[in-house]
């Protein structure tokens, strides 16, 4: 059951996508008034190629190709189904979801995951205080934590059984299977099926989103055996490459940046050290999402990864995925220590500080890399240092940097700035032909159906794909031609699954007289897929707009049809074509 007609387009009629979009991405507005411009909060990107229509009230991406209207971009931008972003918009409207009629199962079906988790949290945190786990305890207290910081993460310990848990969960109504979903409960099926407890004897820190909730868990050892970390898999609630450690607390710090460390023990280090802005990624390396996340809050990270090599091999990595997401990023030597729980420990909560305001920043951080890859005593060294910095410094967004560290590099190399200036400008020449170029490989990609993962049809049948396409859109932007075209439609009448699937529920809400709104759509679409339609309907421009288009279009496909079946006939075993035979006699 969909949530009903009239409460979507009241939702519609109070949100205004300009409102809602630019809470999250800064656009131009366009001289031409109800087009603008932005860059994409969907991928990476230096130019921006992302457009929001007040027209039709939608939004499209030409470098990605996602789109669709408020509520596409709420689920995708807030990583919501679709119930939760209507929640989200209706509460954001002031208004309140119709109590039934809609069918929230999934929503359901979070919301016991979520509960799960809670519970499963206050389990572990009573274990903790049980004399029974005294050791684990101690093991916490060993490790500098106090009473408060344990309360305030929440932290716990998993005892070291099969299925303590589980009985706990049991008593509390949680069914195995919940539990199962939740990764809280691993499942074994060597001699019939049975449940057992995913973390035992380990220390527990719950992830908690920035709602509040507690989304998965990260269990510790308690000493150093193999492995060090057990974490909530993937579930329905929690996705680890999207979510920030910590975030929930560090969005409410007073400092107008995050300090990013590595390990869940450092970021409690650093907060129970006052420095409340610290977060980290939860056993991965750096993804663009957590970096867009970040940038919610914030337009400056300081790095404070490990000082091994592992640490810096992570560093360099992040540092190219935050300047991507347009983040300043500055990088934090760690002194007289691995990490910062070390450092905090040995040294005090003033040597991080010392650290902290004395973290290199980026720029300079990437020409001293870049620097020690060159022999700069010897002209042909110096040169290729100068042609790599000046190509790094070109990319730089701020105007002002770009001169400040132009200078620099002329007074170290004693090369005339102007000729640093020449070289920056050469290569962002190049690199905006390439940004142009990329801009119009995707939409001739979309055109010819070449690497087309929304219709992958497309490559097969370029040409009918073409022509379902101009009935389509010509349907969308037309809807009196349904009237004069019906007889002739039928999805069966299209070559292409993804284009077939559009048809049908194009006409049937043609038939039934609705209007033709995203919201229609959305049940039997994915958030991408919806990008796609949102061309269709709104931007691909190759039509005439003319019922004799539409005609001829259909007649194509008709004839393909004929053609195709003929060769699907030559392509059949003997046995399949006396069969078929055998079926056409009766
Ligand atoms: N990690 C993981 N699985 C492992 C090892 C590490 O998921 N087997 C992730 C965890 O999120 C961990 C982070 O990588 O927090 C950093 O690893 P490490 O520095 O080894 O762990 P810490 O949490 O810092 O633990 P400690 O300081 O107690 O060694
Ligand atoms: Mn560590």
């Amino acid at each position: 059951m969909a949530i009903n007609d009239a409460f979507l387009s009241e939702l519609k009629m109070r949100t205004d996508i300009m409102d809602l979009v630019s809470s999250y991405v800064s656009l131009d507005s366009r001289r031409q008034g109800r087009t603008h411009k932005g860059l994409c909060p969907f991928h990476n990107e230096k130019t921006p190629s992302f457009m929001v229509y007040e027209d039709t009230q939608s939004f499209y991406c030409f470098g990605c190709g996602a789109g669709g209207d408020a509520i596409t971009f709420t689920m995708k931008i807030e990583n919501l189904d679709y119930i939760e972003a209507v929640k989200l918009l209706a509460e954001r409207a002031g208004m309140q979801l119709p109590q039934d009629g809609y069918d929230d199962s999934l929503h359901q079906k979070k919301n016991r995951i979520l509960a799960a988790n809670r519970e499963a949290a206050r389990f572990f945190y009573s274990c903790l205080l049980d004399e029974k786990n005294s050791h684990a305890l101690k093991y916490f207290l060993n490790r500098g934590l106090t009473p408060q910081t344990i309360k305030h993460f929440g932290l716990g310990y998993a005892p070291d059984s099969w299925d303590s848990l589980i009985k706990h969960m049991r008593s509390k109504g949680f069914s195995v299977n919940e539990l199962y979903e939740a990764d809280l409960v691993k499942k074994s099926t060597k001699n019939g099926e049975r449940f057992y407890d995913n973390f035992r004897n380990r220390m527990m820190t719950p992830i908690i989103d920035i709602r509040g909730n507690v989304i998965g868990f990260g269990g510790r050892v308690l000493d150093d055996s193999k492995p060090k970390y057990v974490n909530t898999a993937d579930t329905l609630v929690y996705k680890k490459s999207h979510e920030v450690f910590a975030m929930n607390y560090a969005k409410n710090s007073k400092e107008d940046f995050f300090i990013v460390a590595e390990g869940y023990m450092d970021v409690i280090a650093l907060h129970q050290a006052g420095f409340t802005n610290a977060v980290a990624c939860l056993g991965t390396a750096l993804t663009q999402e957590q970096a867009r996340l970040m940038k919610r809050y914030t337009d400056e990270v300081v790095l404070s990864y490990d000082s091994d090599e592992a640490g810096q091999k992570a560093t360099k990595r992040a540092m190219q995925i935050f300047s991507d997401s347009g983040i300043k990023v500055r990088v934090l030597q760690l002194r007289g220590g691995k990490d910062p729980d070390e450092i905090i420990k040995k040294h005090g909560k003033e040597r991080f500080k010392s650290l902290l305001d004395g973290a290199e920043n980026d720029i300079e951080f990437n020409l001293i890399k870049i620097g020690e890859k060159y022999d700069i005593s010897v002209s042909d060294g110096k040169m290729s240092f100068l042609k790599e910095a000046a190509a790094f410094l070109a990319e730089l967004s701020s105007p002002i940097e770009r001169e400040t560290y132009c200078l620099k590099l002329a007074s170290m190399t004693e090369v005339p700035a102007d000729a640093i200036r020449q070289e920056m400008k050469r290569h962002l020449g190049a690199v905006r032909k390439k940004a142009k170029k990329e801009l119009f490989n995707h939409a001739r990609n979309i055109s010819n159906g070449t690497e087309d993962k929304i219709n992958p049809d497309k490559k097969l049948y370029p040409k009918q794909a073409k022509a379902e396409e101009i009935i389509l859109t010509s349907l969308f932007r037309n809807p009196d031609f349904y009237r004069k075209l019906k007889d002739d439609l039928t999805p069966d009448l299209f070559f292409t699954s993804f284009n077939k699937r559009v048809l049908a529920v194009l006409l049937d809400l043609l038939e039934n007289g609705r209007d033709l709104e995203m919201y229609s759509f959305r049940e039997k679409f994915s958030p991408d897929e919806i990008g796609r339609i949102t061309y269709l309907s709104d931007i691909f421009n190759e039509i005439s707009d003319t019922l004799e288009e539409c005609r001829e279009c259909i007649e194509m496909l008709k004839k393909a049809k004929d053609k195709k079946s003929v060769n699907e006939v030559s392509a059949m075993s003997d046995e399949d074509f006396a069969n078929m035979f055998k079926n056409i006699k009766k």
